[in-house]
């Protein structure tokens, strides 16, 4: 069982790492590799009611790899860790399966409460090198976080957040969203900036909403106008894509 499994993370770093040349080569050089096992060993101690012996087989882990992981943190299937120097490891994170976490990482808590206070990363989650991510909130399976970045809240699925505060730089929403304003004749300019932010997200929802009104009571006008009826003068069109630049 547990060659098995440190077949399947050599295989991993094998499939993930191009310059990994040979099985044998990922076994004794790379130390994410190394840090996975000892946490299986020490996660085994601290669920068998050892907590001090865990904590020292991880401190152990630590001294060899330059990776801290708390023995009661919980790791998914296929974890890469690469180089993993200066990586830390919250008792209560929990990463899914194939998720790739560089070196600097911090998956930390913000609070000394107890319970659940550091972060639960979704399977395939890319955590680049340095990043913070600080809370008990969910980065969403397959989500890519910057190098450097700091995430102190809740990334959805398949997005990316970069800088500090880390903001989601890439939604399926955003993009429907601005070919649909480029349909309405505007750009929906700072929108992906502002999309951590209800408030912002409001404004240009509404401000969306009022262009797509008034481009519509532009084409009863017309139509109106062809079939002869007198349609009375209406007021400054809304600029939609000034608003949209003020707003965020
Ligand atoms: C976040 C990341 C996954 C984005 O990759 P991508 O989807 O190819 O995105 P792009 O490179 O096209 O960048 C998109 C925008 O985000 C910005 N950006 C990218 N990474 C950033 C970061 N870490 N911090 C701040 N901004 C960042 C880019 O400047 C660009 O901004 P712009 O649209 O205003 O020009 C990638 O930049 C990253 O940080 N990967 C981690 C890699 C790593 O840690 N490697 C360690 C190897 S040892």
């Amino acid at each position: 069982m547990a060659f098995e499994r440190l077949r399947e993370d050599i295989a991993t770093v094998r499939g993930k790492d191009p310059a990994a040349r040979s099985a044998l080569e990922v076994a004794l050089c790379y130390p994410g590799v190394h840090a996975l096992v000892v946490h299986r060993f020490a996660n085994a101690l601290s669920r068998r009611g050892f907590p001090v012996l865990a904590r020292w087989v991880s401190h152990l882990g630590r001294w060899l790899t330059g990776i801290e992981i708390h023995p009661g943190a919980t790791i998914g299937r296929r974890v890469f860790i690469d180089h993993g120097m200066g990586v830390v490891i919250g008792e209560t994170a929990q990463i899914g399966d194939d998720c790739t976490i560089y070196q600097g990482v911090t998956l930390g808590g913000t609070s000394l409460e107890q319970g659940k206070r550091h972060p639960t990363l979704e399977a395939g989650v890319v955590v680049g090198a340095g990043a913070k991510v600080l809370g008990p909130f969910v980065v969403g399976e397959g989500a890519r976080i910057g190098s450097n970045s700091v995430v102190v809240k809740a990334v959805p699925a398949g997005a990316t957040a970069v800088g500090v505060p880390a903001r989601v730089i890439v939604e399926e929403a955003d993009q429907r969203r601005e070919a649909r304003a480029a349909r309405m004749g505007f750009s929906a300019y700072a929108v992906t900036q502002g999309a951590n932010d209800p408030l912002s997200t409001a404004l240009h929802r509404l401000i969306d909403h009022v262009a797509e009104q008034d481009r519509q009571i532009e084409e009863l006008r017309a139509t109106l106008a062809r079939m002869g009826q007198a349609v009375g003068e209406v007021g400054e069109p809304l600029d939609a894509g000034q608003l949209n630049r003020m707003v965020d």
